[in-house]
């Protein structure tokens, strides 16, 4: 069986709420904030879920101590990825942000892109109501997007789909 790691940031939000939902949908997975997480513990899994809100670029590409993401970004790039796979899932608002839904999933895409790591979990953009979003391309978002702030009602049921979409391409 494959071992399925999530690791989300940031905490006590709609992302951890979210995580948890996503949890539920597996039988087995281990579940961090990225904070809890040392990054040579990646060589234990073979699929790594990461999942984030969209709160603004310049949140994720400040490399200053107190940005995780970066911290998680260049740990990953030591570790060898081959052979791993990755899934994203992205937090955004549809309602305030539609030019802007899920950005987020765009950049995990360009980090993740150059590593040697096979992304899957790519999910359709059909149900959604946005007008723009980095995080998409062709119809379909580059990992699954939540909105809990206008759809939370649906998260569970995607959530669901996705975790079973996952285990299908890894030949689960
Ligand atoms: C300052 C700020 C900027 C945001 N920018 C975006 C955005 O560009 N696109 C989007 O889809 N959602 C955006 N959102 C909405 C959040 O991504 C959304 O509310 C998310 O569920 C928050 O999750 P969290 O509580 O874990 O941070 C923004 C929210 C805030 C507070």
């Amino acid at each position: 069986m494959k071992k399925i790691v999530l690791l989300y940031w940031p905490k006590g939000g709609n992302t951890e709420n979210a995580a948890e939902k996503i949890a539920k949908a597996f039988d087995n997975i281990d579940v961090f904030d990225i904070k809890s997480f040392n990054a040579e513990d990646i060589k234990n899994y073979d699929l790594i879920i990461t999942g984030a809100s969209t709160v603004g670029a310049e949140n994720w590409e400040d490399a200053s101590d107190d940005n995780e993401w970066s911290r998680l970004d260049l740990e990953m790039r030591k570790q060898d990825l081959t052979n791993k796979y990755v899934a994203f899932f992205g937090l955004g608002d549809q309602v305030l942000y539609p030019d802007h839904f899920v950005d987020v999933l765009g950049l995990f895409e360009e980090e993740y892109q150059n590593m040697n790591a096979k992304i899957i979990g790519r999910w359709p953009t059909d149900g959604y109501r946005f007008t723009d979003s980095d995080g998409a391309k062709d119809g379909m978002f580059y990992g699954l997007a939540i909105d809990e702030d206008n759809e939370d009602e649906l998260t569970e049921e995607r959530a669901k789909k996705w975790a079973a979409q996952l285990l299908k391409e890894m030949g689960e």
